[in-house]
């Protein structure tokens, strides 16, 4: 695992914004063979979308021949609601960049058979080979995606029940009202997170110090989904100073 440590969370989101940048970059992707990216949503890499908004708009990347999968989505959100990773996605990067639509995939948490929603999900992620570069956050358990403590370790995507912590620290988005926050959500398993190619975690601030610890010193287990990262042979964590107290 590459542990890259930086001084502030604004850092983390330059720094990744340029591998990114970099790695599209290289790949030179075409038509035929494009850059299969994976992405989250959270608080944690806002700054990373914002800082690839502007090296496109400097001309530095384009995103047409690039895909993208995200990895959740809420089960019953109208995907308008504000709130929606759909939302989140498009108001906070997709609308910025010259990314087709059609290349754009996120899970419906609307649909009337989750489970072959997960499934289709899965064969698309497939049908492009593998996702070449895998960016992600952590919640303060140390959940990568929506995979939550004691989640299989070889899991896929799949419908979870997210845990009160998680739906606490979630809250903040909802206005702080726990009823409005979903219990359910769609997510992409651990082990399809484990077959992209590459993986890039961005951990900022203090409370996300216990995870971190867990991602780098902890040994492989269940409980903090994060920890898998290290049976990862390209894993990347890029964490600001305030997450790093407990190292
Ligand atoms: C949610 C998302 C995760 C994200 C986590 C941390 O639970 N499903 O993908 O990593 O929140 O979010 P934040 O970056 O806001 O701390």
């Amino acid at each position: 695992m590459r542990l890259i440590p930086l001084k502030s969370a604004s850092q983390v989101g330059l720094w990744s914004a340029r591998y990114i940048v970099d790695r599209i970059n290289a790949f030179k992707p075409t038509s035929e063979r494009p850059f299969v990216l994976g992405l989250p949503t959270g608080g944690t890499p806002l700054s990373t979308y914002k800082r690839l908004i502007e090296l496109h708009k400097a001309g530095e990347v384009s995103f047409e021949h690039v895909v993208t999968f995200n990895m959740d989505e809420y089960i019953g959100l109208p995907e308008d609601h504000p709130e929606s990773y759909h939302s989140f996605m498009y108001n906070n990067f997709f609308n910025h960049i010259d990314i087709r639509r059609e290349n754009i995939n996120i899970l419906n948490g609307n649909a009337a058979d989750p489970i072959a929603e997960c499934q289709r999900y899965e064969a698309k992620i497939k049908s492009y080979g593998k996702i070449h570069l895998f960016m992600g956050g952590v919640g303060n358990d140390g959940h990568i995606a929506f995979n939550e403590p004691a989640s299989s370790l070889s899991s896929r995507t799949r419908v979870k029940t997210l845990t009160e912590d998680t739906r606490i620290a979630n809250s903040r988005f909802f206005g702080g009202d726990m009823n409005q926050v979903p219990k359910l959500a769609l997510t992409v398993g651990v082990g399809t997170l484990m077959d992209a190619e590459e993986i890039m975690i961005l951990v900022t601030g203090h409370g996300k110090a216990l995870a971190l610890q867990a991602a780098v010193e902890g040994s492989v287990n269940h409980m903090w989904t994060i920890s898998t990262l290290q049976l990862h042979p390209k894993g990347i964590v890029v964490c600001d100073e305030p997450s790093t107290m407990e190292l």
